[in-house]
């Protein structure tokens, strides 16, 4: 085993602070649905924008970090292995049988990894975020008269956004669960805080790649 530096620290930021801002803002968006009851609804719809400029201030950097640091290439969609990682999912995790994806500060992404975030980032959060965006100038884009939103009914926006957000929170649970999947229930996690993660030598693991083979 060696102790290799796979999160940065913006990373690590980046990430804490993404989920933080998730979870307030799930909180306070099903307080103004009506389906749970914290702050009172005034105070939720204020904290709801609130948060809401920051998650946007925060995915504006994160971009520009993405792009900038060329770590945009990690999640770069792959199908070598994809169907092992799969099958270990399912099956050999509860077997006791070894990850089939070796993760490095290079790689640190597994093949359904790549895929599952590709899709919250270029999907599922521009859903909930231009939905978003949409639902609270909806009354200024209609007072501007711009027909193409205006012809979107705001039921619509309302539903899209609250759909959004309820397959953000199911990521959330997979996610977490995820997490414990690792060399130990914490070292994910851990990794995530410190930066630092044990992870198996390459050359052990390729010599172990040549015996199953
Ligand atoms: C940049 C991101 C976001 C923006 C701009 C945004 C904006 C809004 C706006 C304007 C509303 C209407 C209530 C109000 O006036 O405050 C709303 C409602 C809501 N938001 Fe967000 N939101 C964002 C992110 C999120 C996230 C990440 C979640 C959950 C994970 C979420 C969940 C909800 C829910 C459940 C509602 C209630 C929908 C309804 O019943 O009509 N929102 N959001």
């Amino acid at each position: 085993m060696k102790r290799v530096y796979i999160y940065k620290m913006f990373e690590r930021f980046w990430h804490w602070s993404q989920a933080s801002l998730i979870i307030f803002l799930a909180l306070t968006g099903f307080e103004v649905h009506g389906t749970i009851e914290i702050f009172g609804f005034d105070q939720a719809v204020r904290f709801h924008r609130f948060s809401s400029y920051a998650l946007l201030i925060l995915i504006t950097f994160s971009i520009f970090w993405h792009f900038t640091t060329g770590e945009w290439k990690q999640y770069i969609p792959s199908t070598k292995k994809l169907k092992s990682q799969l099958h270990y999912y399912i099956s050999g995790i509860f077997k006791g049988e070894k990850h089939p994806t070796h993760k490095s500060e290079l790689s640190k992404l597994n093949p359904l990894q790549k895929l599952v975030y590709l899709g919250f980032k270029v999907v599922l959060i521009p859903v909930v975020v231009i939905s978003g965006i949409l639902y609270m100038n909806y009354k200024t884009i209609d007072q501007n008269d711009i027909i193409v939103i205006s012809e979107i009914p705001l039921n619509t926006i309302a539903v899209l956004h609250t759909l959004g957000a309820f397959l953000l929170i199911s990521f959330l649970v997979v996610h977490v669960y995820m997490t414990t999947t690792g060399t130990t229930p914490t070292s994910n996690i851990k990794a995530m805080i410190t930066g630092y993660e044990e992870i198996e030598h390459e050359t052990d693991h390729k010599i172990d790649n040549q015996k199953e083979k």
